[in-house]
């Protein structure tokens, strides 16, 4: 359903309201050859009627020649932000940057926050901007359930499907997404509403069933078949089933580098305003599928780097897989069962 300029720039109003801005701080609009013409008039205005300083950079696309895919997560590689210390210095200088270009997780932009500077990624279309705007709840929820996976030295996740697989933790930190960014240096992605972590290197270990119906990225396509993934010291070292298996496998292989077959995040979703079956209804050029990675009670895990966290890994290769329908323990405690979030535990 089209959104109007009004409903849009009020869910900015919010976004902004809960990032706290105040008049006459430095806000800018970090924008790009895909960035959504009416997501940033929105911001703008918004923004400008906070009282900020409204600033835009604008910076051409990079890395075309070397994604098999227009997905901005597909590809990590260099950003539009490498070599470029001019932009890094108008970033560096701003209260808050709005990511509307999908700026990636990168050195610069690690550069970025740790001055000080906020960051708050929102790509995805305007109608699934105003159906998500977050909530003071979500981030009281994802941060006690954070606090739980915080503490927590294992994670166990199983499912009727075969999943069967540990996660040894501790030696990573745990990363809430909420929706907004109301501290100095936070980073965060509108619409969100997900915890995560990273396995201690090399302490994976078990069997991850892709069950029909679950979804890959940044493939944007629901499974119709099992995939099943053997997981070996912290790697995937086999990927098994039938055409979808062959589809996943073929396209981590063009990245011809091990690392892209580490585990990388492992966590769990807890939007109700994101949802499994979303992604079938949106065009895969207009979305980052946000509601799969998000939608509440998923388990979703990675493949990839952990250099987000703090490792040392790179990859220019990121698969996310939102499963549905498991069970996640934390140190023999359910906090989701059978994909339905347990209240009470784990928030
Ligand atoms: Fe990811």
């Amino acid at each position: 359903m089209p959104v109007s300029d009004h409903q849009l720039t009020q869910a900015w109003a919010e976004v902004l309201r809960l990032s706290k801005v105040q008049p006459g701080q430095s806000v800018t609009i970090l924008t790009g050859a895909a960035t959504h013409p009416q997501t940033l008039r929105a911001a703008t205005m918004a923004a400008q009627a906070a009282g900020a300083v409204v600033s835009r950079v604008d910076l051409p696309p990079v890395n075309a020649h070397r994604s098999l895919s227009r997905d901005p997560l597909a590809y990590l590689g260099e950003t539009p932000l490498t070599g470029n210390p001019a932009a890094i210095a108008a970033l560096k200088a701003s209260d808050l940057v709005l990511d509307l270009m999908t700026l990636l997780f990168s050195p610069e932009q690690i550069d970025i926050l740790e001055s000080g500077t906020k960051i708050l990624l929102a790509v995805e279309p305007p109608e699934v901007l105003v159906r998500t705007v977050p909530t003071e709840a979500d981030r009281a929820r994802v941060l006690a359930a954070s606090e739980k996976l915080r503490k927590a030295r294992q994670m166990r996740v199983v499912s009727d499907a075969g999943t069967d697989v540990t996660f040894d933790l501790g030696e990573f930190p745990t990363i809430s997404e909420y929706g907004f960014v109301d501290e100095p240096g936070r980073w965060d992605h509108w619409p969100s509403g997900f915890l995560f972590t990273f396995a201690n290197e090399g302490g994976s270990h078990g069997t991850i069933v892709v069950d029909t119906g679950d979804i890959l990225l940044p493939q944007k396509s629901y499974t119709t078949a099992p995939i099943r993934i053997t997981v070996e010291k912290g790697y995937a070292t086999a990927i098994e089933g039938g055409i979808d298996a062959q589809l996943l496998s073929e396209y981590m292989s063009t990245f011809k580098d091990p690392e892209a077959y580490a585990m990388s995040h492992i966590g769990w979703g807890l939007q109700p305003r994101c949802h499994w079956s979303t992604l079938a209804l949106y065009d895969k050029e207009q979305t980052l599928a946000m509601d799969a990675r998000a939608f509440e009670g998923n388990f979703l895990f990675s493949l990839g780097p952990n250099n987000e966290a703090g490792g040392q890994r790179t990859t220019a290769c990121h698969i996310d897989i939102p499963l549905r329908n498991c069970t996640v323990s934390l140190d023999g405690e359910v906090v989701v069962l059978k994909g339905k979030v347990v209240e009470g535990a784990g928030q």
